[in-house]
């Protein structure tokens, strides 16, 4: 770890706030936060090391969330995968430099490309990417056989507005008992967090 803070999740906040959400034209600094806390949250519980995720966007908040987080690991590998070839932004490249944290970027549509890791090799599986019932569907059976037992998968925007491919009863008999995390209590779209049995 190359960032000492006595509190990597203040640091992880800061660093948010001033530079992933610092143009928003609405400030929305609680929104922001607990969208930050939840993926911290999870990754701090597990110890994650092995983070894979689908979706940089570009402001990477789930990345420099996950980089703060891992920076704290002696083994910590955020893989990331984007269809858009100018992401991450050259300041997040170089926060995984600054946090010590190996991170690999995957170019390419998240149905086509292929990831360097084993079955069941990732802790915690964040899936954010395009959010079409084709890749809802496609996202979730590619890359759940990667998350190990006990690992966390954890899906932004869902139900997604656009349909789930598969359809809801398919979804709920490959993750039985999967949260929601609403983003709007008690009904809307939010977060799946689902954990594989051990
Ligand atoms: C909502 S943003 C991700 C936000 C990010 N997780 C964050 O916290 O800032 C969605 C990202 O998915 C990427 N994306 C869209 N379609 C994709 C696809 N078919 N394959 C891979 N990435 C895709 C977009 O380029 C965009 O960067």
């Amino acid at each position: 770890m190359t960032i000492a803070c006595a509190d990597p999740w203040a640091a992880c906040q800061d660093y948010l706030a001033t530079t992933c959400w610092c143009h928003e034209d609405v400030p929305q600094p609680d929104v922001n936060r607990r969208y930050a806390l939840v993926l911290w949250t999870f990754a701090e519980c597990l110890a994650a090391q092995t983070i894979l995720e689908i979706g940089i966007g570009p402001t990477a908040a789930s990345g420099c969330t996950f980089l703060h987080h891992l920076a704290q690991r002696p083994h910590g590998h955020l893989l990331s995968v984007d269809i858009d070839p100018t992401l991450p932004l050259p300041v997040y490249r170089a926060l995984a430099v600054q946090c010590g944290v190996a991170w690999t970027v995957i170019h390419g549509d998240s149905l086509e490309v292929a990831v360097p890791l084993s079955p069941g090799a990732v802790d915690l599986l964040y899936i954010d990417g395009n959010h079409d019932a084709v890749h809802a569907e496609g996202d979730l059976l590619k890359f759940l056989p990667y998350l190990r037992p006990g690992g966390y998968l954890l899906i932004d925007d869902f139900p997604p507005q656009k349909g789930l491919g598969l359809g809801r009863p398919a979804i709920d008999a490959m993750i039985p008992g999967h949260l929601h995390l609403a983003h709007a209590v008690p009904h809307g779209n939010g977060r799946l967090v689902w954990q594989r049995p051990l």
